[in-house]
């Protein structure tokens, strides 16, 4: 459906948890999250009604986000009953990668279309000091996990942070030599832990074009800008939401894993789906598109909402 704004809404974002099993610095404070009550969090049943909803108000992808989804009880579960809502084209799953190892395989057969895979150092000791408890070797090993259970178009998201990844562009771009993978590059926006980093950390995404000059550009695709090395089988995406104003190409909605429907990442609005049913549902899903935000005010001041990014979904 359209939203208040004419931007059509397709697009839901369902955290399934809100915890992770790193501990990303500029996501999540080092002391963790507490872990809310079994109660807080959606139930399996919940879900499944909330994307069924969504879909009849014209939702035609789904990506389940977290925190880390694949920490979350019954993921497989999950994607099983949402694969099976008529209608929906396209199931996603955004991952840490670090449980692909165990989870490619069950997640393909349980229906999961394609993944985008978070990983913002090709560097071990740089990985293990940004995720405070990750291994490098692990999130390489879901990816080949990840191939051998089939799933194409792998994207890999590299959040760009001026002072620790901005030396490795061009060995980020030069994977999409060897691999069919698309290298997304995305600005890291001034929320929770980060919002209070220096300045020379929020890079303008355009620094890769400077620093990788033989990127030619490609169609675009959804909120990203696309580039490839001449002949590579894999592809660059650059997703700039400070640099750029990708507002006005926005289609998503999201929902928290507590049951709450925000209209923008950004934005302090949210309405509560919990205990409504049916039509009920489907009419709150349409006001929370109506009254999506116009676009956010990141250039202006850190992000309005007071959840961190694990609580929201990415
Ligand atoms: N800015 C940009 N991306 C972020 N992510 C988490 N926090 C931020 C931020 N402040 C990304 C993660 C992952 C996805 C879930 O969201 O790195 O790719
Ligand atoms: Fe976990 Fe992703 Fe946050 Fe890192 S950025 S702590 S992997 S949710």
């Amino acid at each position: 459906m359209l939203d208040g704004c004419g931007r059509t809404i397709d697009y839901l974002r369902l955290s399934v948890t809100d915890l992770c099993n790193y501990r990303c610095r500029y996501c999540m404070p080092e002391e963790g999250i507490c872990k809310r009550s079994h109660s807080e969090i959606l139930s399996v049943e919940e879900l499944a009604e909330i994307a069924e909803a969504a879909v009849r108000c014209g939702v035609k992808k789904i990506r389940l986000t977290g925190g880390e989804p694949l920490v979350r009880r019954g993921i497989l579960d999950i994607c099983r009953r949402l694969r099976a809502i008529p209608g929906l084209e396209e199931l996603c799953l955004t991952t840490n990668g670090s449980l692909l190892p165990k989870l490619a395989s069950p997640l393909r057969e349980a229906g999961v279309d394609r993944l985008n895979i978070s990983l913002d150092t090709l560097r071990p000791d740089r990985f293990a000091a940004m995720t405070r408890l990750g291994r490098l070797s692990d999130v390489l090993d879901g990816i080949r996990a990840a191939e051998d259970a089939g799933f194409r178009n792998i994207k890999l998201d590299t959040v760009l942070i001026g002072g620790f990844n901005d030396d490795e562009t061009g060995d980020f771009v030069a994977l999409t030599r060897e691999h069919p993978w698309e290298v997304r590059f995305i600005e890291l926006m001034p929320m929770g832990p980060c919002a209070s980093w220096d300045k020379s950390c929020f890079l303008p995404v355009d620094f890769i074009l400077e620093r990788n000059p033989t990127l030619q550009e490609i169609p675009a695709s959804g909120v990203a800008r696309r580039y490839r090395l001449p002949g590579a089988p894999g592809a660059v995406g650059l997703i700039s939401p400070l640099s750029h104003d990708f507002c006005g190409g926005c289609r998503r909605v999201r929902v928290t894993a507590d049951g709450k429907l925000k209209g923008c990442l950004h934005s302090r609005e949210e309405s509560s789906l919990r205990g409504l049913h049916g039509e009920a549902l489907e009419e709150a899903i349409r006001q929370g598109i109506l009254h999506k935000p116009r676009r956010h005010h990141l250039t202006e001041r850190p992000s309005d909402t007071p959840r961190n990014m694990h609580q929201i979904g990415g």
